[in-house]
């Protein structure tokens, strides 16, 4: 049994279901690439909508966070992570939560209550002081000098906005020295184990904070970290998470873990979640964009480093590493059962794409480092697009020797070259990627018309909340604090009708993140995006982050008709609409 055998459990044991990890790559939002949190799929159930579940749920998280993926290779980043998590949709509040929490560290992890410490919320202007939290802790022998109340790091939102509230984070006294009797939050020997949100707020992209309508529990605890601090070792790749992960890559490496802790840590991470993303069902490839673009940059990191420990590339180690991972997961996560073929395929065929211009791209690096304390912008672009070395391959290499690349003019080449391309581009797009299809694609289109004319016609206030689109119908949820009149339903149909008979152009262009925020392109959550997006721009009167797949031209998409506008959640509204052939 391992933690989260351990926590499905005990949770199921006090009535909660355990629900199915949902796929990495959000099922019903584009506009984030990855799950960053457990809570991330359950938006709508924690806004409100009746989970077909129940009330109680629990489960394992696949999560990616990929906004420090260069930080991997110490020893607690990692990109892919699993996180725990209990939930209450309008069920038991704080009293249940905190005994539960309570029950399962002590009695199930048998740590003792001296090694724990907990913060709460110690109020605000508007929302007060969580006294419900701190007695309860107080109630089940945390003494008082081990809760903290704090402010900035008891309340949770992901992102800007969306469902939120007060929490209480549980920490864990990490060192063999003594602990001491009163716990300060900012001493780095305290870990931080388990965070329980008492959610039961709604924040709009104003600030506004609406009560939701229900009360809810969202809880997460990360199982590399948790697994690492029970098995009281400092660096997370030497807990059993990872400990045959690093032996295989050490036996194949006929090289000591010791020495060569960075490279090992990346191969080992980068590997796991790269096996995740291409056994995900959405179905993801390497590409140049996106999520396949993450999916690319991890595996050619990951070649790149075995390189650097003079691994065999053409030999079959990233084969065996996979296989290991697959063994070690798929008890877990049937998708690494149904794609354990895809996996290996996907790895070995990046691979071989890659390792052909390796060598060569790297021999090029040595000779243009030589007369050089700079990588030009034309030089960074040369790498990438001769020998698909990605702008962080070449930052990074150039970091190891201590000199500098001009990534703005990187940045440049690329966008010319995009240019050029554009066309092209557009044309491979309209085939649909993978799980679009036309109608798919052509509502996709209108979904960025209706936001905008939604600006128009309610006001620049008005952000995009959600989107759902199936090839009978668009979803469209967006904030707003009033029913549509019939008046603004007719409005904002007839703009976007008009857009659509105004055959406006649909362009695409690549460009570092910071460059589309400040061009105002529109997006929902920036941090999820990665440091090179996507933006589509509709004539003049759209443009926003955004991965597509789109239409060529506006005229393309028929009649645009508003089938329903109703409430969503506190301050949200839905649209649900269709194209019909014109
Ligand atoms: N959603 C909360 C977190 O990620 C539990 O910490």
């Amino acid at each position: 049994m391992n933690l989260k055998d351990f926590y499905i459990d005990f949770f199921v044991s006090k009535g909660h279901k355990q629900i199915p990890s949902s796929p990495v790559v959000p099922e019903n939002d584009p506009s984030v690439l990855f799950n960053t949190a457990g809570m991330q799929p359950l938006i709508p159930y924690l806004m409100g909508q009746t989970h077909p579940y129940g009330t109680r749920l629990c489960d394992y998280q696949k999560c990616i966070r990929t906004n420090d993926l260069e930080s991997v290779g110490d020893t607690t980043h990692h990109t892919f992570f699993e996180m725990l998590g209990n939930w209450s949709l309008g069920d038991y509040f704080k009293e249940e939560s905190i005994s539960w929490s309570f029950e399962f560290l002590t009695q199930v992890l048998h740590i003792p209550v001296e090694k724990l410490a907990v913060t709460v919320y110690a109020g605000s202007d508007s929302i007060p002081f969580d006294e419900e939290s701190y007695n309860k802790w107080k109630s089940l022998g945390i003494s008082e000098s081990r809760i903290a109340k704090t402010i900035d790091d008891n309340f949770w939102i992901a992102g800007e906005s969306g469902p939120c509230g007060p929490d209480t984070e549980i920490f864990y006294f990490r060192s063999d020295e003594e602990t001491p009797t009163v716990f300060d939050p900012d001493d780095a020997r305290w870990v931080e184990i388990w965070n329980n949100v008492f959610m039961q707020y709604f924040k709009d992209e104003n600030g506004v904070v609406t009560e939701l309508p229900k009360k809810n529990v969202d809880t997460g605890m990360g199982v590399e970290r948790t697994t690492a601090i029970l098995e009281g070792v400092n660096d997370n790749y030497t807990s059993s998470i990872w400990k045959d992960v690093i032996e295989l890559i050490s036996e194949i490496a006929n090289l000591p873990y010791k020495g060569n802790e960075k490279s090992m840590r990346i191969i080992a991470d980068h590997i796991r979640t790269a096996v995740f993303i291409s056994a995900d069902p959405s179905g993801i490839r390497p590409s140049n964009t996106d999520q396949g673009y993450i999916l690319r940059r991890l595996i050619r990191r990951a070649i790149r480093h075995a390189k650097t420990l003079n691994i065999d590339i053409n030999s079959d180690w990233e084969r065996r590493i996979a296989i290991l991972i697959l063994e070690k997961y798929k008890k877990y996560y049937k998708e690494l059962e149904e794609n354990y073929d895809v996996v290996l395929e996907v790895l070995k065929m990046e691979k071989e794409k890659f390792n052909r211009t390796l060598e060569r791209g790297l021999k090029e690096f040595e000779k243009v480092i030589k007369n050089a304390n700079e990588i030009s912008g034309e030089m960074a672009f040369h790498l990438y697009d001769t020998y698909g070395f990605p702008i962080e391959l070449t930052i990074e290499l150039a970091e190891e020797k201590g000199i500098t690349v001009d990534q703005m003019g990187f940045q440049e080449k690329f966008k010319q070259h995009q240019e050029l391309s554009r066309t092209a581009s557009a044309g491979k797009f309209k085939g649909g990627l993978a799980g679009n299809g036309e109608i798919e694609t052509k509502y996709h289109t209108a979904t960025h018309l209706l936001n905008a004319a939604l600006k128009v016609v309610i006001g620049p206030e008005v952000h995009q909340k959600g989107s759902n689109i199936t090839s009978e119908r668009m979803r469209f949820d967006f904030s707003c604090d009033h029913k549509l009149s019939d008046a603004e339903k007719e409005q904002v149909e007839n703009l976007v009708n008009k857009w659509i008979q105004e055959d406006l152009e649909v362009s695409v262009l690549e460009m570092p993140k910071q460059e589309a925020i400040d061009s105002g392109a529109e997006c929902m959550f920036i941090e999820k995006y990665p440091s090179l997006v996507t933006v589509y721009s509709i004539g003049e009167i759209s443009k926003e982050l955004c991965g597509g797949p789109h239409v060529k031209r506006t005229s393309e998409l028929g009649k645009f008709t508003i089938k329903k506008e109703e409430a969503s959640s506190a301050g949200v509204r839905r649209i649900k609409a269709i194209l019909v052939e014109n």
